[in-house]
């Protein structure tokens, strides 16, 4: 479960627009407004650097707690968004999905997903997963209350049914890979269970500023990293014998 068989699956948490607008002395949405640029730079670079699913961390469930003019703001560009970028998906073949809740985000949005997804579900080049009223714990937990108490599940289709309660393509693979901009050095609820053996990389760029150098210097530090899932390098040799010592080698 936790080797990747094809491309890459990279989760990406967007952070830094309110810091980026403060700095200019700009409202926290204006710095969302220009977050949206930066996502279509995003989208744009993955495939070629070998990415074929990317989880773009967008509105977690505890955003709720921010004040509502911001909330309703980023509700509304998540809505033009996906329209605005439709066809464009459908022209790179880019399969979108929106992974999270749908029962608290509003009609229009919830409108705007239900038809992009319809209409880029052909798209073979990336999985575009946007996470929007995204919590990992309350996937875990869906995933867990629907499994019956004498049925027996191993950890990928445990995965699968995490993929299922978050409305994801149930194949999609574990994480390889998680960004995180603006410096904070913390997951915030986000793919929990699929990114047990996931790198980390943390990056200072606001993420209005991010652009495909900044996707692409994250995948030169992971293709550098040592990925070990509890083994042992390659080529490093067994360990002697703890009993007989070096000597009886
Ligand atoms: C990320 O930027 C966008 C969302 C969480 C919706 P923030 O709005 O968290 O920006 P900072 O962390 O306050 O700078
Ligand atoms: C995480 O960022 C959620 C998104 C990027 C959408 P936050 O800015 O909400 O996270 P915390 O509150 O700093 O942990
Ligand atoms: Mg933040």
């Amino acid at each position: 479960m936790d080797r990747t068989p094809t491309g890459l699956h990279v989760g990406l948490i967007m952070d830094g627009n309110g810091r980026w607008a403060a700095a200019r002395g700009l409202p926290r949405t204006e710095g969302h407004r220009r977050g949206a640029a930066a996502v279509r730079r995003a989208v744009e670079a993955a495939p070629g650097l070998g990415i074929t699913t990317l989880t773009l961390y967008a509105f977690s469930r505890d955003n709720w707690r921010r004040p509502p003019d911001e909330v309703a703001t980023l509700m509304g560009l998540m809505e033009s968004f996906l329209v605005r970028e439709r066809a464009n998906c459908r022209r790179q073949g880019v399969r979108l999905a929106v992974i999270g809740r749908r029962d608290r985000l509003p009609p229009g949005l919830i409108r705007a997903i239900e038809e992009t997804e319809r209409a880029t579900r052909h798209g073979t080049r990336l999985y575009l997963r946007l996470a929007v009223d995204y919590s990992a714990r309350s996937a875990i937990l869906a995933a867990a209350g629907a499994l019956g108490s004498a049925e027996r599940c191993d950890e990928t289709g445990f995965l699968q049914r995490v993929n299922r309660a978050c409305h994801s393509d149930p194949e999609t693979p574990p994480v390889d890979l998680v960004i995180r901009t603006s410096g904070e050095q913390r997951l915030s609820d986000f793919l929990l269970f699929e990114s047990a053996y996931a790198e980390l990389v943390f990056i200072d760029t606001l993420w209005p500023d991010f652009d495909g150098e900044d996707l692409r210097r994250a995948i030169e530090a992971f293709r550098r990293r040592e990925r070990r899932f509890g083994a042992v390098p390659a080529e490093i040799h067994p360990l002697p014998d703890p009993v007989a010592g070096p000597s009886a080698r």
